[in-house]
C-alpha cells in the first residue's frame, strides 16, 4: 500500500532555522501535535512533545529553534535537541530523543506520514 501523505504547508513557508509549523495528530486516541522545521536545507518532523515532561516544546506557536538557530529548544525547562536527530544534547533529559515523524517534500509542498504510533488527527 502507498504511504499516506498528509499536507502540512508549502515548502517556502519553512525556512532554514526559522519558524516551524505545527500540524494536528493523534497518539493513543488523544489529540497532539507534530511539527516540521528546516535545518541546513532539509525538513525534519517530530512529535511536539518534550522528552522531559510530555508537553509541547514551543511557547510561541512555531518557535522551536533557540536564538543561534542550531538547536530546537523546549520552552519549559530549556532542553535543547539536535534538529537532525531529535536527540537531547543538553538539559534535564540529556540523551533522550524527540519522537521522529516521517516527512517529505514534493512539488513545493511538505507532507507528513502517519505510522503505528502517530496517527492522523481524529477530527
Ligand atoms: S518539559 Fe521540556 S525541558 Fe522540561
Amino acid at each position: 500500500m502507498d504511504e499516506l501523505l498528509i499536507p502540512v504547508c508549502s515548502s517556502v513557508e519553512i525556512v532554514d532555522s526559522g519558524k516551524g509549523r505545527r500540524f494536528p495528530v493523534s497518539v493513543h486516541g488523544s489529540d497532539a501535535s507534530g511539527f516540521v522545521v528546516r535545518y541546513a536545507g532539509i525538513v525534519y518532523g517530530y512529535l511536539n512533545r518534550c522528552a522531559h515532561v510530555p508537553i509541547a516544546l514551543d511557547w510561541e506557536e512555531g518557535q522551536f529553534f533557540e536564538s543561534s538557530g542550531l538547536y530546537l529548544m523546549c520552552a519549559t525547562h530549556g532542553a535543547v535537541y539536535a534538529p537532525t536527530t531529535g536527540k537531547c544534547e543538553g538539559g534535564p533529559c540529556t540523551g533522550a530523543r524527540l519522537r521522529k515523524i516521517s516527512v517529505c517534500e514534493q512539488d513545493g509542498q511538505i507532507y507528513w506520514s502517519p505510522d503505528d504510533y502517530v496517527r492522523p488527527a481524529l477530527a
